[in-house]
């Protein structure tokens, strides 16, 4: 437990500089089913060359997800920003680099979990989404949850939680972390966004906890049930 602590406290201010010794578990369900390959690239090839809406005119490159077709968690932000428009990758830019270090403190890797966004394009200036945006753009993300199935999906920031649980765009994340949601059966955690965090560091050990209560539904430590 002490360790545990000492780990919050460092996260906290920095770098994580121990590794906790948190059992290993694989979170890789199995080799990817070609089918589920195929039907992933059907609706990313669709999803690149769509114009459904006007972030079509300016954008570089369609960003529509990354990582495991097998994964077991699935990380959802809110739409690329300059880096992402450039390469084509989610969460490449410094954010990406944040999430990148809380997916190793998870002991995972990134090519192990998926990662995606609200919208595939990036709204000009880095501004939020607009709700027809969103609209146009969801049913890539809802199509990429069916055919993924992952066993955890975790929203990063307000604006995918609000999306995905149709929650008041007035909400906090405070107010709407530290539970479990329902998405269509899954159970759904809402953490900060790691823009926030590098805005706002001590939030790291909120979004720490918010984490190990995803490695404990994924372990099956934390049991949890869509009845309940
Ligand atoms: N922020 C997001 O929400 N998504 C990205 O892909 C990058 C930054």
């Amino acid at each position: 437990m002490n360790d545990l602590i000492k780990y919050l406290q460092q996260y906290a201010e920095g770098e994580p500089e121990i590794v906790l010794d948190i059992p290993l578990f694989s979170n890789k369900k199995q080799i990817s089913d070609p089918k589920v390959l195929n039907r992933l690239d059907a609706v990313k090839k669709e999803a690149l060359m769509c114009t459904r809406c006007q972030l079509a005119k300016t954008r570089q490159n369609v960003v529509f997800g990354d990582g495991s077709a097998d994964a077991r968690l699935m990380f959802i932000g809110e739409g690329p920003g300059a880096d992402e428009d450039r390469q084509g990758i989610p969460f490449v830019g410094r954010a990406g680099q944040l999430l990148n270090k809380i997916i190793a403190a998870m002991k995972f890797q990134r090519s192990e979990v998926y990662i995606a966004n609200i919208v595939k394009c990036r709204p000009p200036d880095n501004r939020d989404p607009l709700p027809e945006e969103a609209e146009s753009c969801i049913p890539y993300l809802e199509q990429q949850i069916q055919i993924i199935d992952p066993d955890v999906i975790v929203a990063l920031g307000k604006v995918a939680a609000v999306r995905l649980l149709n929650l008041d765009p007035g909400v906090s994340v405070k107010s709407i972390r530290n539970q479990i949601h329902n998405y269509k059966d899954k159970p759904f955690i809402v953490t900060y966004h790691p823009s926030y965090l590098l805005r706002t560091p001590s939030g790291k050990v909120e979004a720490w906890k918010d984490m190990q209560v995803v490695m404990g539904l994924l372990a099956g430590n934390i049991v949890w049930s869509p009845d309940r």
